[in-house]
Protein backbone atom coordinates (compact mmCIF):
# COMPACT_ATOMS: atom_id res chain seq x y z
CA UNK A 1 0.00 0.00 0.00
CA UNK A 2 1.78 3.10 -1.36
CA UNK A 3 1.18 6.11 1.34
CA UNK A 4 -0.21 8.23 -1.11
CA UNK A 5 -3.77 6.15 -1.91
CA UNK A 6 -6.08 6.61 -0.10
CA UNK A 7 -8.46 4.33 -1.37
CA UNK A 8 -7.16 1.19 -3.50
CA UNK A 9 -9.04 -2.05 -4.44
CA UNK A 10 -7.61 -5.18 -6.24
CA UNK A 11 -10.31 -7.12 -8.01
CA UNK A 12 -12.59 -5.95 -6.10
CA UNK A 13 -15.99 -7.77 -7.13
CA UNK A 14 -19.75 -8.32 -5.94
CA UNK A 15 -21.72 -10.64 -7.36
CA UNK A 16 -25.81 -11.18 -6.61
CA UNK A 17 -26.60 -14.08 -7.86
CA UNK A 18 -25.89 -14.63 -11.60
CA UNK A 19 -25.28 -11.06 -11.80
CA UNK A 20 -21.84 -9.62 -11.30
CA UNK A 21 -22.39 -5.68 -10.20
CA UNK A 22 -18.25 -5.02 -9.59
CA UNK A 23 -16.79 -7.27 -11.97
CA UNK A 24 -12.12 -6.98 -10.53
CA UNK A 25 -12.51 -3.63 -10.69
CA UNK A 26 -8.74 -2.33 -9.33
CA UNK A 27 -8.30 1.49 -9.03
CA UNK A 28 -6.38 3.80 -6.94
CA UNK A 29 -7.45 7.30 -5.73
CA UNK A 30 -4.35 9.67 -4.59
CA UNK A 31 -4.87 11.46 -1.17
CA UNK A 32 -5.93 15.10 -1.01
CA UNK A 33 -7.53 14.03 -5.04
CA UNK A 34 -11.19 13.45 -6.50
CA UNK A 35 -11.23 10.15 -7.80
CA UNK A 36 -14.09 10.32 -10.40
CA UNK A 37 -15.98 7.00 -11.52
CA UNK A 38 -17.75 7.53 -14.25
CA UNK A 39 -21.11 5.30 -15.18
CA UNK A 40 -24.44 4.56 -16.24
CA UNK A 41 -27.27 3.57 -14.43
CA UNK A 42 -26.44 -0.26 -13.56
CA UNK A 43 -22.73 0.10 -14.17
CA UNK A 44 -21.93 -1.19 -10.41
CA UNK A 45 -21.07 2.49 -8.56
CA UNK A 46 -23.21 2.30 -5.78
CA UNK A 47 -22.33 -1.47 -5.08
CA UNK A 48 -18.57 -0.64 -5.13
CA UNK A 49 -19.19 2.65 -3.01
CA UNK A 50 -20.96 0.39 -0.71
CA UNK A 51 -18.37 -2.28 0.00
CA UNK A 52 -15.57 0.87 0.28
CA UNK A 53 -17.64 2.10 3.04
CA UNK A 54 -17.73 -1.47 4.27
CA UNK A 55 -21.77 -1.23 4.13
CA UNK A 56 -21.48 -4.48 2.05
CA UNK A 57 -18.55 -7.37 1.62
CA UNK A 58 -17.08 -8.23 -1.43
CA UNK A 59 -17.40 -11.36 -2.91
CA UNK A 60 -13.75 -11.06 -3.65
CA UNK A 61 -11.10 -8.95 -4.01
CA UNK A 62 -9.71 -6.59 -1.90
CA UNK A 63 -9.71 -3.03 -0.97
CA UNK A 64 -8.02 -0.13 1.28
CA UNK A 65 -9.42 2.99 2.85
CA UNK A 66 -6.53 5.28 4.70
CA UNK A 67 -4.36 2.29 4.47
CA UNK A 68 -7.31 0.24 6.64
CA UNK A 69 -8.28 -3.02 4.73
CA UNK A 70 -12.47 -2.51 4.25
CA UNK A 71 -13.25 -6.26 5.44
CA UNK A 72 -10.46 -6.93 8.37
CA UNK A 73 -10.37 -3.18 9.50
CA UNK A 74 -13.87 -2.23 8.66
CA UNK A 75 -14.23 -0.22 12.06
CA UNK A 76 -11.68 2.32 11.28
CA UNK A 77 -12.52 2.57 8.36
CA UNK A 78 -15.44 3.83 9.31
CA UNK A 79 -13.86 6.37 11.48
CA UNK A 80 -12.11 7.95 8.43
CA UNK A 81 -14.72 8.38 5.88
CA UNK A 82 -18.25 10.50 5.32
CA UNK A 83 -20.58 8.92 2.72
CA UNK A 84 -23.22 10.65 0.92
CA UNK A 85 -26.17 8.26 -0.99
CA UNK A 86 -27.51 9.15 -4.18
CA UNK A 87 -30.44 9.52 -2.18
CA UNK A 88 -30.36 11.51 0.97
CA UNK A 89 -29.87 9.64 3.81
CA UNK A 90 -31.12 12.51 6.21
CA UNK A 91 -34.58 12.45 8.57
CA UNK A 92 -37.37 14.84 6.90
CA UNK A 93 -39.24 15.66 9.74
CA UNK A 94 -36.62 16.79 11.36
CA UNK A 95 -34.88 20.43 11.07
CA UNK A 96 -31.81 20.68 9.21
CA UNK A 97 -30.05 21.67 12.31
CA UNK A 98 -31.49 18.75 14.03
CA UNK A 99 -30.03 16.25 11.53
CA UNK A 100 -26.93 17.68 11.65
CA UNK A 101 -26.99 17.62 15.59
CA UNK A 102 -28.33 14.16 15.95
CA UNK A 103 -25.66 12.88 13.81
CA UNK A 104 -22.77 14.49 15.57
CA UNK A 105 -24.79 12.84 18.98
CA UNK A 106 -24.59 9.74 17.40
CA UNK A 107 -20.49 10.18 16.99
CA UNK A 108 -20.62 10.71 20.99
CA UNK A 109 -19.59 14.47 20.55
CA UNK A 110 -20.99 16.43 23.18
CA UNK A 111 -23.82 18.67 23.20
CA UNK A 112 -22.26 21.54 22.62
CA UNK A 113 -19.65 20.32 20.62
CA UNK A 114 -22.50 18.79 18.18
CA UNK A 115 -24.67 22.00 18.19
CA UNK A 116 -20.93 24.04 17.33
CA UNK A 117 -20.48 21.76 14.26
CA UNK A 118 -23.64 22.25 13.18
CA UNK A 119 -24.17 25.97 13.16
CA UNK A 120 -20.33 25.81 11.25
CA UNK A 121 -21.83 23.12 8.64
CA UNK A 122 -25.21 25.20 7.92
CA UNK A 123 -23.17 28.16 7.48
CA UNK A 124 -20.16 26.80 5.26
CA UNK A 125 -23.47 25.34 3.23
CA UNK A 126 -25.69 28.26 3.05
CA UNK A 127 -28.13 26.77 5.06
CA UNK A 128 -28.32 28.86 8.21
CA UNK A 129 -31.33 30.68 7.17
CA UNK A 130 -33.40 27.44 6.79
CA UNK A 131 -31.66 25.54 10.03
CA UNK A 132 -35.14 25.75 11.77
CA UNK A 133 -37.27 24.08 8.90
CA UNK A 134 -37.97 20.84 8.21
CA UNK A 135 -36.03 19.09 5.45
CA UNK A 136 -39.62 18.20 3.78
CA UNK A 137 -39.56 21.65 3.16
CA UNK A 138 -36.25 22.26 1.80
CA UNK A 139 -35.34 22.12 -1.75
CA UNK A 140 -33.55 19.86 -3.84
CA UNK A 141 -30.68 21.26 -4.10
CA UNK A 142 -30.94 22.34 0.11
CA UNK A 143 -31.33 18.69 0.80
CA UNK A 144 -28.47 17.69 -1.21
CA UNK A 145 -26.16 20.58 0.57
CA UNK A 146 -27.30 18.84 4.02
CA UNK A 147 -26.67 15.50 2.98
CA UNK A 148 -23.11 16.69 2.09
CA UNK A 149 -22.76 18.58 5.70
CA UNK A 150 -24.01 15.90 7.01
CA UNK A 151 -21.38 13.62 6.11
CA UNK A 152 -18.61 16.00 7.20
CA UNK A 153 -20.12 16.19 10.89
CA UNK A 154 -16.87 13.53 11.73
CA UNK A 155 -14.05 15.84 9.85
CA UNK A 156 -13.67 12.62 7.67
CA UNK A 157 -10.57 12.30 5.82
CA UNK A 158 -12.13 10.41 2.90
CA UNK A 159 -15.76 11.18 1.37
CA UNK A 160 -17.89 9.09 -0.88
CA UNK A 161 -20.10 11.21 -2.96
CA UNK A 162 -22.40 8.72 -4.91
CA UNK A 163 -24.00 11.33 -7.73
CA UNK A 164 -24.49 13.49 -5.55
CA UNK A 165 -25.94 16.19 -8.33
CA UNK A 166 -27.92 13.73 -10.19
CA UNK A 167 -31.32 15.58 -10.68
CA UNK A 168 -30.04 18.90 -9.71
CA UNK A 169 -30.72 22.29 -12.16
CA UNK A 170 -27.60 23.25 -13.08
CA UNK A 171 -27.06 26.27 -11.03
CA UNK A 172 -27.46 23.85 -7.39
CA UNK A 173 -24.81 21.66 -9.63
CA UNK A 174 -22.59 24.36 -9.75
CA UNK A 175 -22.71 25.30 -6.10
CA UNK A 176 -22.07 21.71 -4.81
CA UNK A 177 -19.31 21.71 -7.08
CA UNK A 178 -17.86 24.47 -5.57
CA UNK A 179 -18.25 23.03 -2.20
CA UNK A 180 -16.47 19.58 -3.25
CA UNK A 181 -13.59 21.79 -4.25
CA UNK A 182 -13.33 23.68 -1.20
CA UNK A 183 -13.03 20.29 0.71
CA UNK A 184 -10.62 19.20 -1.65
CA UNK A 185 -8.45 22.43 -1.21
CA UNK A 186 -8.71 21.47 2.70
CA UNK A 187 -7.09 17.74 2.03
CA UNK A 188 -10.02 15.77 1.87
CA UNK A 189 -10.20 12.74 -0.47
CA UNK A 190 -13.18 12.36 -2.52
CA UNK A 191 -14.38 9.45 -4.51
CA UNK A 192 -17.24 11.04 -6.52
CA UNK A 193 -19.97 8.88 -8.50
CA UNK A 194 -21.47 10.41 -11.69
CA UNK A 195 -22.99 9.63 -14.97
CA UNK A 196 -21.68 13.20 -16.29
CA UNK A 197 -18.63 13.63 -18.06
CA UNK A 198 -18.91 17.51 -17.17
CA UNK A 199 -19.17 16.75 -13.59
CA UNK A 200 -16.16 14.28 -13.47
CA UNK A 201 -14.28 16.65 -15.93
CA UNK A 202 -15.05 19.93 -13.68
CA UNK A 203 -14.26 18.23 -10.53
CA UNK A 204 -12.01 15.22 -11.29
CA UNK A 205 -8.02 14.51 -11.20
CA UNK A 206 -8.35 10.95 -12.27
CA UNK A 207 -11.26 9.54 -13.75
CA UNK A 208 -12.41 5.80 -14.08
CA UNK A 209 -15.01 4.69 -16.60
CA UNK A 210 -17.31 1.44 -15.25
CA UNK A 211 -19.79 -0.35 -17.41
CA UNK A 212 -21.00 -3.56 -16.80
CA UNK A 213 -18.84 -3.90 -13.31
CA UNK A 214 -15.70 -3.67 -15.22
CA UNK A 215 -13.22 -0.79 -16.43
CA UNK A 216 -13.80 0.01 -19.53
CA UNK A 217 -11.19 3.01 -19.80
CA UNK A 218 -8.69 5.08 -17.02
CA UNK A 219 -6.77 8.42 -17.19
CA UNK A 220 -6.99 12.42 -16.39
CA UNK A 221 -9.78 14.11 -17.70
CA UNK A 222 -7.22 15.36 -20.48
CA UNK A 223 -6.36 12.28 -21.61
CA UNK A 224 -9.58 10.27 -21.73
CA UNK A 225 -11.07 13.56 -23.76
CA UNK A 226 -7.97 13.45 -25.76
CA UNK A 227 -9.19 9.74 -26.62
CA UNK A 228 -12.67 10.31 -26.89
CA UNK A 229 -13.18 13.67 -27.90
CA UNK A 230 -14.34 16.50 -25.58
CA UNK A 231 -16.96 17.40 -28.29
CA UNK A 232 -19.09 15.55 -30.22
CA UNK A 233 -19.93 16.01 -33.88
CA UNK A 234 -23.09 14.66 -35.39
CA UNK A 235 -23.36 14.49 -39.21
CA UNK A 236 -26.84 13.13 -40.72
CA UNK A 237 -26.92 13.09 -44.39
CA UNK A 238 -30.38 14.31 -45.97
CA UNK A 239 -29.90 10.85 -48.00
CA UNK A 240 -29.89 7.85 -45.67
CA UNK A 241 -27.35 6.19 -48.22
CA UNK A 242 -24.88 8.88 -47.96
CA UNK A 243 -23.91 7.96 -44.57
CA UNK A 244 -21.26 5.62 -45.59
CA UNK A 245 -19.75 8.03 -47.83
CA UNK A 246 -19.99 11.03 -44.87
CA UNK A 247 -17.99 7.91 -43.01
CA UNK A 248 -15.07 7.74 -45.25
CA UNK A 249 -15.07 11.57 -45.81
CA UNK A 250 -14.15 11.43 -42.19
CA UNK A 251 -11.71 8.50 -42.19
CA UNK A 252 -10.15 9.92 -45.39
CA UNK A 253 -9.85 13.79 -43.75
CA UNK A 254 -8.89 12.83 -40.59
CA UNK A 255 -7.65 9.28 -40.45
CA UNK A 256 -6.98 9.25 -36.50
CA UNK A 257 -10.81 9.91 -35.54
CA UNK A 258 -13.02 6.97 -35.03
CA UNK A 259 -16.34 7.44 -36.62
CA UNK A 260 -19.38 5.67 -35.49
CA UNK A 261 -22.57 4.84 -37.62
CA UNK A 262 -25.97 4.50 -35.80
CA UNK A 263 -29.08 5.29 -36.71
CA UNK A 264 -28.35 7.20 -40.04
CA UNK A 265 -25.87 9.60 -38.43
CA UNK A 266 -22.13 9.78 -37.90
CA UNK A 267 -20.85 10.49 -35.05
CA UNK A 268 -17.44 11.17 -34.43
CA UNK A 269 -15.61 12.94 -30.80
CA UNK A 270 -13.29 15.74 -31.52
CA UNK A 271 -11.38 17.74 -29.49
CA UNK A 272 -9.56 20.23 -32.55
CA UNK A 273 -11.31 23.05 -33.33
CA UNK A 274 -10.45 22.98 -37.04
CA UNK A 275 -12.14 19.55 -37.54
CA UNK A 276 -16.00 20.99 -37.97
CA UNK A 277 -14.89 23.57 -40.46
CA UNK A 278 -12.95 21.47 -42.58
CA UNK A 279 -15.59 18.80 -42.64
CA UNK A 280 -18.31 21.28 -43.69
CA UNK A 281 -16.15 22.45 -46.31
CA UNK A 282 -15.35 18.29 -47.64
CA UNK A 283 -19.11 17.47 -47.45
CA UNK A 284 -20.10 20.86 -49.48
CA UNK A 285 -17.58 20.18 -52.15
CA UNK A 286 -18.98 16.66 -52.31
CA UNK A 287 -22.22 17.55 -52.71
CA UNK A 288 -23.58 15.85 -49.38
CA UNK A 289 -26.23 17.77 -48.13
CA UNK A 290 -27.34 17.27 -44.51
CA UNK A 291 -29.86 17.82 -42.38
CA UNK A 292 -28.03 17.93 -39.12
CA UNK A 293 -24.39 18.95 -38.67
CA UNK A 294 -23.95 19.58 -34.81
CA UNK A 295 -21.03 19.98 -32.62
CA UNK A 296 -21.68 19.45 -29.14
CA UNK A 297 -20.16 18.72 -25.61
CA UNK A 298 -19.76 14.95 -24.86
CA UNK A 299 -22.46 13.31 -22.56
CA UNK A 300 -21.76 10.16 -21.21
CA UNK A 301 -23.53 8.45 -23.87
CA UNK A 302 -21.51 9.36 -26.36
CA UNK A 303 -18.42 8.72 -24.67
CA UNK A 304 -19.71 5.22 -24.47
CA UNK A 305 -20.80 5.20 -27.94
CA UNK A 306 -17.04 5.99 -28.65
CA UNK A 307 -15.46 3.40 -26.02
CA UNK A 308 -17.74 0.73 -26.71
CA UNK A 309 -19.45 1.55 -29.85
CA UNK A 310 -22.57 1.11 -28.26
CA UNK A 311 -25.37 3.54 -26.59
CA UNK A 312 -24.85 3.06 -22.64
CA UNK A 313 -28.38 1.10 -21.62
CA UNK A 314 -30.60 1.99 -19.33
CA UNK A 315 -30.61 -0.59 -16.36
CA UNK A 316 -32.23 -3.46 -16.41
CA UNK A 317 -34.90 -4.44 -13.69
CA UNK A 318 -34.62 -7.97 -14.15
CA UNK A 319 -31.25 -8.40 -12.24
CA UNK A 320 -33.03 -7.66 -8.76
CA UNK A 321 -34.03 -11.00 -8.03
CA UNK A 322 -31.02 -12.07 -5.50
CA UNK A 323 -30.94 -10.25 -2.61
CA UNK A 324 -27.89 -8.85 0.27
CA UNK A 325 -27.52 -9.72 3.12
CA UNK A 326 -26.54 -6.48 5.64
CA UNK A 327 -23.94 -6.87 8.33
N1 LIG B 1 -28.93 -5.73 -3.44
C1 LIG B 1 -28.92 -6.08 -4.72
N2 LIG B 1 -29.40 -7.28 -5.11
C2 LIG B 1 -29.37 -7.66 -6.41
N3 LIG B 1 -28.90 -6.90 -7.43
C3 LIG B 1 -28.42 -5.70 -7.11
C4 LIG B 1 -28.41 -5.22 -5.76
N4 LIG B 1 -27.88 -3.97 -5.75
C5 LIG B 1 -27.56 -3.68 -7.03
N5 LIG B 1 -27.90 -4.70 -7.85
C6 LIG B 1 -27.67 -4.77 -9.30
O1 LIG B 1 -26.30 -4.55 -9.52
C7 LIG B 1 -26.10 -3.75 -10.68
C8 LIG B 1 -25.32 -2.51 -10.31
O2 LIG B 1 -26.14 -1.66 -9.54
P1 LIG B 1 -25.64 -0.32 -8.89
O3 LIG B 1 -24.38 -0.60 -8.15
O4 LIG B 1 -26.77 0.24 -8.12
O5 LIG B 1 -25.31 0.56 -10.18
P2 LIG B 1 -25.17 2.15 -10.30
O6 LIG B 1 -25.02 2.70 -8.94
O7 LIG B 1 -23.97 2.34 -11.16
O8 LIG B 1 -26.42 2.63 -10.98
C9 LIG B 1 -27.48 -3.45 -11.24
O9 LIG B 1 -27.76 -4.38 -12.26
C10 LIG B 1 -28.39 -3.65 -10.04
O10 LIG B 1 -29.68 -4.04 -10.45
MG1 LIG C 1 -26.07 4.20 -7.97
Amino acid sequence: MSQLNAIETEGLTKRFGDLVAVDDIDLTAREGTVLGVLGPNGAGKTTMVRMLATLSEPTAGTGRVGGFDIVRDAARVRSLIGLTGQFAGVDELLTGEENLLFIGRLLGVSRRQSRERARELLAQFNLSDAADKAVKAYSGGMRRRLDLAASLVGRPRILFLDEPTTGLDPRARGELWDMVRGLVNDGTTVLLTTQYLEEADQLADDIVVIDHGKVIATGTPRQLKAKIGGQTLRMQPDDPDAVGQVRSLVAEGFPELDPVVENGTVTVGVNDDTVMPALASMLRTRGIPLSEFHLGLSSLDEVFLTLTGRRAEPEEPEAADATEEER
